[in-house]
């Protein structure tokens, strides 16, 4: 309300929006949180994925997840008030945009793209004291040597950027008939490497990470070489 017209609707910004507003300070902080952490909740569960399908009632996404008929309303309640998801009569349906970027029915999935989150979140919690004493307590790249499924899973999140974004980093890139040789320094999936040598047929692509990076390629460069017989490009 305002003090000319005390009936007049003043709406607030996005809370969900980085302001940086002192107005807003506390929202700004824990609302951020409550969204990413309902985002990342739902592809723990699957939830946007059993949706992919179409809509479903509570009950019955309830029983797909093996959750909570509770948990899962709570949770969906949230995610169509954050837009993620939207209400079809008494059944949830994915919202276009959710559809395409969290689905394997979609563009692209970003599905590992929420677990990686879930994995970064008590990293991230650590950065004060990364701040105090100059350095992480463990490089991101030593923790995946330690556990390798993380380094496994951050290669499917980067394995989803690069089908969205390759075809822009191919139009970028100039490449003459001259340069013969590729090196893919930290290639993980190898889906840059592979999109540079279906494109440019005389280049010879190495791709360099760490094992549990690469634990996919192989597979995926045996794959391209099969879709380029027949064909069949990224
Ligand atoms: C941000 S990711 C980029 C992955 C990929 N190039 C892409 O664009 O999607 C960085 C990569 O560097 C790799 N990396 C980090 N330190 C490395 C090292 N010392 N030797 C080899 N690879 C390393 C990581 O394992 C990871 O796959």
């Amino acid at each position: 309300m305002t003090a000319n017209n005390p009936l007049r609707f003043v709406p607030k910004p996005d809370i969900c929006q980085g302001h940086g507003s002192a107005e807003l300070a506390m929202l700004d902080v824990y609302m951020p949180m409550m969204k990413s952490s309902a985002i990342v909740a739902a592809g723990r569960l699957g939830l946007f994925e059993a949706l992919s399908g179409g809509a479903l009632s509570a009950s019955k996404l309830a029983g797909k997840l093996d959750a909570s008929l509770q948990g899962t309303v709570a949770l969906a309640d949230f995610l169509v008030a954050a837009g993620y998801l939207q209400k079809q009569g008494d059944s949830f349906a994915n919202t276009g945009s959710t559809q395409r970027w969290f689905t394997r029915a979609g563009q692209v999935d970003y599905t590992p793209g929420l677990l990686w989150t879930h994995e970064a979140w008590t990293m991230m919690g650590g950065l004060a004291e990364c701040v105090r004493s100059g350095r992480p307590q463990q490089l991101l790249w030593d923790a995946m040597v330690d556990r390798p499924q993380l380094g496994q899973l951050f290669s499917s999140y980067m394995g989803a950027f690069a089908s969205d974004l390759g075809p822009d980093l191919l139009a970028q890139v100039p490449v003459s008939p001259d340069h013969r040789r590729l090196l893919d320094l930290g290639g993980s999936h190898g889906l840059h490497s592979i999109r540079f040598c279906q494109r440019y047929p005389h280049l010879n692509a190495v791709i360099v990470d760490m094992p549990s990076a690469l634990t996919e390629t192989r597979e995926e460069i045996e794959r391209a070489i099969d879709d380029y017989r027949n064909n069949r490009f990224l």
